[in-house]
């Protein structure tokens, strides 16, 4: 379930780069990029899914762990590499938590924002999956 992209790092004494381009390392055309830090360890994100969204998930800075649920099994990715992206398919139930204090997180997103995209509810979402 969880599919984890190794970026190209273009490193040299200046330090490191990775560069990403759409359709090419990044499997979508990227409509929405979208950041999230300061979040408190303890705190559980996410709790839903997406009806069509994909996105990349690239912990720019620090570490977290993504809680990922097809509706038959679960799995935790730790993510703290910046050269790596944890890609999500649509239908896919995350929670992610234990955010470091440093964790800066960013998203690359296959569409704009719809709130109607989400699946809040775990029910609904069990529901739909079998649909
Ligand atoms: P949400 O996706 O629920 O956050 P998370 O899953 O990371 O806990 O979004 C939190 C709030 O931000 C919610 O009110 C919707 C808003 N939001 C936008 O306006 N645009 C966006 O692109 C995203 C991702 C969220």
């Amino acid at each position: 379930m969880a599919n984890i992209l190794n970026f190209n790092i273009r490193g040299d004494y200046n330090g490191k780069l990775v560069a990403l381009e759409q359709n090419k390392d990044i499997p979508f055309e990227i409509k929405r990029v979208y950041y999230i830090w300061d979040t408190a360890k303890e705190v559980v994100r996410g709790r839903h899914a997406h009806r069509k969204l994909e996105q990349i998930i690239i912990c720019m800075r620090g570490s977290c762990d993504f809680i990922l649920d097809d509706g038959h099994s679960k799995e935790t990715v730790h993510l703290d590499n910046p050269a790596q992206g944890l890609y999500i398919k649509n239908n896919i139930w995350r929670e992610f938590t234990n955010f470091s204090e440093d964790c800066v997180i960013m998203v690359l997103a296959s569409e704009h924002y719809s709130e109607n995209d989400y699946i809040r509810s775990y029910d609904e979402f069990l529901r739909e999956i079998v649909r």
